[in-house]
């Protein structure tokens, strides 16, 4: 029979094993990055396409350029659906505080949704949305949560905040990475306004940890 002392075990080793596995990753990825390196001293192919990734001037034909746009199509059909969701989460809530919260993000994500217009104008593309599965998944998540929980309940916000807390960090992950490619692109503001989002993002985040740590986590522990 296992005790909790062998699986904290087991969980150890795996935890270390995970460890030098990635160890290992990192030094094969050095030895290919010192790989590139010593190819791009001689006259090679990888110098060429070296040379051709610093001079993108934001060609339309690109890998890079489809990749990011089909990337925004992706986050602008999340917006546009999260505006439903967080209507639907907001009427759900018990407190007025988190109802508060998720309306202001509502409006905030008009914001957003007209920003992502601009990144799609700065590069020459017209706004297109394409399914996200993920925000689909996620939003399903949610309201599950609001039939799965009793109205009225301290239970029923915390649990919104762990599914709209799932939102916000699908999307500080798509915007922080958009916001790093987004460095490698000709039009500058591109980056900036994707900054700015990625900014409110983060500070939705903390807001709704905010109200959990505040009064909602420990009412839901005691009803
Ligand atoms: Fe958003
Ligand atoms: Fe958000």
């Amino acid at each position: 029979m296992k005790t909790y002392n062998d699986d904290e075990k087991e969980v150890k080793t795996g935890a270390s094993g995970r460890k030098s596995e990635s160890m290992s990753a990192t030094k094969a990825g050095s030895s290919k990055t010192a790989s590139a390196k010593a190819k791009t001293t001689g006259a090679s192919k990888s110098t060429a396409s070296t040379a051709k990734k610093s001079s993108y001037t934001g060609d339309a034909e690109s890998d890079f350029h489809t990749f990011f746009v089909e990337a925004l199509k992706d986050i602008y059909w999340a917006e546009l659906h999260l505006k439903k969701g967080l209507a639907k989460m907001c009427k759900a809530s018990t407190t007025e505080q988190l109802s508060a919260a998720f309306d202001k993000h509502y409006d905030e994500g008009d914001r957003q949704i007209a920003e992502l217009e601009t990144v799609f104008s700065l590069l020459g593309e017209k706004p297109e949305a394409k399914r996200c599965e993920a925000m689909a998944g996620l939003l399903e998540e949610a309201e599950s949560i609001v039939s799965d929980t009793k109205r009225n309940s301290f239970v029923r916000d915390a649990g919104l905040i762990l599914a709209a807390q799932k939102v916000e960090h699908y999307e500080i992950a798509t915007y922080g990475t958009l916001y790093a490619l987004a460095a490698y692109l000709p039009e500058k503001r591109v980056q900036e306004v994707l900054g700015t989002i990625l900014a409110e993002e983060k500070k939705t985040d903390a807001a709704l940890t905010e109200l959990a740590e505040e009064f909602i986590n420990e009412c839901a522990a005691v009803e």
